[in-house]
């Protein structure tokens, strides 16, 4: 046992990450780890995820990382990797809503399955696992974060069903952070801006002058660049920890200063 199973911010915690093959759910996963969690993934993608698996747990072989393979858009998968989960530890201390998809149309060229298939993803599968997962957590309590996006406050163009399962998100987080305290259980939102992962490659790839957007989009930041994946773990961390004890229904900005500027 290294220090940090013993005393890492989160030594000895279980904590499920939903889309946490790969992007920002890999790095939470990797920061929780190195705090002394006990790694549990769910993800739709297996092929990706267990390269992840085998990563993490060559890392800690003694607390091998778990992997449960679920579409967050199917109710009864999400059941049974819970009923999965249930059976192997019992339990969940942690629980990061992280697991999303993107559709960049214009209203008129968007579908009742897309939208649905947005909303289902982002937001409901978000709703059936912390419901499903309830009976897991400890009475001594424990965390959500959801992870939602800068779309959840500012419009952008072509990104409606987006948006609005993100805006949903933040509902979702402030009325469980009020339904789940008597229950000991925080719930805060994180929503971040433009993080360099494949979701933000695929929206580059499908732009005429992906150089150009990229140059451009770094411009937009006062700090001068677009963010990590790490700099999202490193919120995730804080509001999962002991040290935001006192947080609760919130939701932390983490762009780079990309929308706090009035005017160009
Ligand atoms: N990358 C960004 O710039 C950015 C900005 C703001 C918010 N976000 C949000 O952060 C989260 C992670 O984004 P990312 O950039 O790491 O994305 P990503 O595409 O790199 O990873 C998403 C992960 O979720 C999994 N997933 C997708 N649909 C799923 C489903 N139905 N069931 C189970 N797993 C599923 C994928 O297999 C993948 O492993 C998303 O919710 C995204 O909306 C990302």
């Amino acid at each position: 046992m290294n220090s940090h199973e013993k005393s890492g911010k989160l030594a000895g915690r279980v904590g499920l990450i939903t889309g946490g093959a790969q992007g920002i759910g890999r790095a939470i996963a990797e920061r929780f780890q190195s705090e002394g969690a006990y790694v549990v993934l769910m993800d739709r993608d297996g092929a990706t995820a267990s390269e992840t698996v085998r990563q993490l747990t060559e890392h800690r072989p003694s607390a091998p990382t778990i992997f449960l393979q679920a579409d967050l858009s199917d109710p009864d998968q999400v059941h049974r990797a819970i009923d999965d989960l249930k059976n192997r530890y019992g339990r969940i201390d942690v629980l990061v809503n992280n697991a999303g998809i993107e559709l960049d149309k214009p209203i008129g060229q968007i579908s009742a399955c897309e939208w649905d298939r947005i909303l289902n993803v982002n937001l409901r599968g978000a709703f059936l696992l912390v419901q499903h997962a309830l009976s897991l957590f400890p009475e001594s309590g424990g965390t959500i974060v959801n992870i939602s996006s800068i779309h959840a406050t500012h419009a952008f163009p072509h990104s409606i069903p987006y948006a609005c399962s993100k805006a949903g998100l933040l509902a979702l987080t402030r009325n469980l952070a009020l339904e789940l305290a008597p229950r000991r259980i925080r719930v805060n939102a994180i929503c971040p801006g433009y993080i360099d992962t494949r979701l933000w490659e695929e929206y580059l790839r499908h732009t005429p002058d992906p150089d150009a957007v990229a140059s451009q989009t770094t411009a937009l930041h006062p700090v001068g660049r677009r963010g990590l994946p790490a700099d999202v773990a490193e919120a995730a961390l804080f509001l999962a920890s002991d040290g935001a004890s006192f947080i609760t229904g919130t939701n932390l900005v983490i762009d780079g200063g990309l929308t706090i500027r009035a005017h160009a």
